[in-house]
Order: C-alpha cells, then sequence, then structure tokens
C-alpha cells in the first residue's frame, strides 16, 4: 500500500489574471490531502463523500487521475482512500492537492517512474478538464512546493512570516467564478483586460519583495490585489469584511485567496500579531487557520 500527499495553497498575487497567461505568485501550505492506494480486484474510490468506482460526479479528479494513468500503466483495478485536511472549494487548493497525491500514489504503485514535471503536467491536464479552464499554478505548486512564480515555473525565495487565513464557509466553484471573469472580460474588454495585466505586472514587481523578504511593501501590493479582485467580480461583502478586520489588527496584507466568490481570504501576518488577527477573523464569523509556507510539495510517506 502507498501513501502519498500534497499540499494546499495560497496565492500571494494573480489568481483568474493567470488563466490569461498573467503571472501569479502561489505558496504552498503546510496543510495537506493524502491518498492511499492499493491493489485491488475493481476500483474503488472511498472519501467523506462515498465509496464509488470511477465517477466523474463524486470523484471527479481521482477518477480522471485514474483514466491518465491507465496511458502509463495497466490499472485493471485499485483501491483509493482520500482524507484530507484542506476544506473543499474553499480556495485553498483542495482539488490539485487530491489530483496530485492520486498520481503521485498510482505512479509508486505501477512503478510508472513519472517525474515531478509529469505529475504537474498530466495534474493540469485533468483540472482543465473537469474545471472547464484552468491554470496551471494549483497542480504545479501542489507538486513541487515553496513560492513560485506561473506561467515562469520560476521557484522563489520561501515565506518567512504567518500565514493566516479566513474561511467564509461558503463553497466557492472555481468554474463558474472562471466563466464569470470571462463574461465580464468579452462585455468590457478595455476595461478588464487593463486590470488583469495589472495584476500580473504586480506579480513580477512582487517577485523582489519576496526575495528581500520585505513583506510590508509585498503587503501593500497584495491588498491593491485584492481591490482588482472585487473589480472583476469575484469578491463578497463576507471577505471584504474578514479583509478589513485583519487590516484593522495588523495584517501586514489582506486578500482573497483563489477563485473568491465564497470560500478563503489570506492575511500575511509578523508572528506576534498573528493571534490577534485570528481572532479578529474568528469574531467576524469565520473559521482560522494559522499555517505557514511549506517547501515540501507531493512526497511519499508510507509504502507497504
Ligand atoms: C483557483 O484556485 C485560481 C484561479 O486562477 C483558476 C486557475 O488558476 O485555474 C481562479
Amino acid at each position: 500500500m502507498i501513501t502519498c500527499s500534497a499540499p494546499g495553497k495560497i496565492y500571494l498575487f494573480g489568481e483568474h489574471a493567470v488563466v490569461y497567461g498573467q503571472s501569479a505568485i502561489c505558496c504552498a501550505i503546510d496543510i495537506r490531502t493524502r491518498v492511499q492506494a492499493e491493489r485491488c480486484d475493481s476500483i474503488v474510490i472511498e472519501s467523506v463523500l462515498g465509496r464509488t468506482g470511477i465517477d466523474y460526479d463524486i470523484h471527479p479528479y481521482v477518477s480522471k487521475a485514474i483514466e491518465k494513468m491507465q496511458d502509463h500503466a495497466d490499472i485493471e483495478g485499485v483501491k483509493i482512500r482520500i482524507d484530507s485536511n484542506l476544506p473543499v472549494g474553499s480556495g485553498l487548493g483542495s482539488s490539485a492537492a487530491v489530483t496530485v497525491a492520486a498520481i503521485q500514489a498510482l505512479n509508486h504503485l505501477f512503478n510508472c517512474n513519472l517525474q515531478l514535471e509529469e505529475i504537474a503536467t498530466i495534474g493540469h491536464g485533468i483540472e482543465k478538464e473537469v474545471q472547464g479552464n484552468a491554470s496551471p499554478t494549483d497542480t504545479y505548486v501542489s507538486t513541487m512546493g515553496g513560492v513560485v512564480m506561473i506561467p515562469q515555473r520560476r521557484k522563489l525565495q520561501a515565506l518567512e512570516c504567518t500565514i493566516v487565513i479566513g474561511n467564509t464557509g461558503r463553497f466557492s466553484s472555481t468554474r463558474e467564478l472562471v466563466a464569470s471573469v470571462a463574461r465580464l472580460k468579452i462585455e468590457f474588454p478595455d476595461i478588464i483586460d487593463p486590470i488583469l495585466t495589472n495584476i500580473g505586472t504586480m506579480s513580477l514587481i512582487a517577485e523582489e519583495y519576496v526575495s528581500r523578504k520585505e513583506y510590508a511593501t509585498l503587503g501593500k501590493l497584495m491588498n491593491v490585489n485584492h481591490g482588482l479582485l472585487d473589480a472583476i467580480g469575484v469578491g463578497s461583502a463576507e471577505l471584504s469584511a474578514l479583509v478589513y478586520a485583519a487590516r484593522s489588527n495588523g495584517a501586514l496584507a489582506a486578500k482573497i485567496t483563489g477563485a473568491g466568490g465564497g470560500g478563503c481570504m489570506v492575511a500575511l501576518s509578523d508572528e506576534p500579531e498573528a493571534q490577534r488577527i485570528a481572532k479578529a477573523i474568528s469574531d467576524s464569523g469565520a473559521e482560522v487557520i494559522i499555517t505557514r509556507n511549506t517547501h515540501e510539495g507531493v512526497r511519499l510517506e508510507t509504502q507497504k
């Protein structure tokens, strides 16, 4: 039996804009999804959502992962068990983490010898098929860990500050939110295109502040990015309330992370302020997670 795990992520910059080829900076976080895989007579997928075979409604990402891995191995039967500490549909990259962890578990179980770049590429293909349109960001950072600039696929300096996440608990459909930005872009190209370009430019400028660990300056740009996400229609009153609660309690930065709509916001903070920010977010009605950047992407946990 093989167990692999992969991390979730937060965006420092660039969600939505990255779908149109703009640059984004994404950071793997120390919260993981585990996938166990063992040989079996038939195909079985188990999670909190239930026990299925190949099922594109209940377990779309793992079903697709098994389907794609048929190109690399003769998979007649496999039992997959998913356990995740990442809330689903919250913008923390739960779908990328389960996809990448499943591919790596199958890779080990069936001795396919796939390298990390190939795993990220297969994962991206699966996200595109399930979501309609997807950038390589979530699957790449979940595979590689660390802080990465996409589309350049460049690893940046690790982020050495505390990450405080506020989860509205409201399910956010990446597919629908990506489609809503696409509609706005078609309706008002002269307005929306420059906003997306500015978000990409922000990522390029911010790289230097990540390298120099100048988190207060980085934070100013992240706050601007929040405003631009609001402008393209992926904000909500709830997310903004959490963002302002975090900022007025000492956050260096606070913005939406991921697709938006519902889901999560993220704040960066120096360690001493983290608890105060967490309490402010919690008092505003959200679930709080305090975490850090992890350099580890997908990994083999156990092999029996
Ligand atoms: C979702 O985590 C991030 C989006 O930019 C979509 C994508 O990059 O595929 C909204």
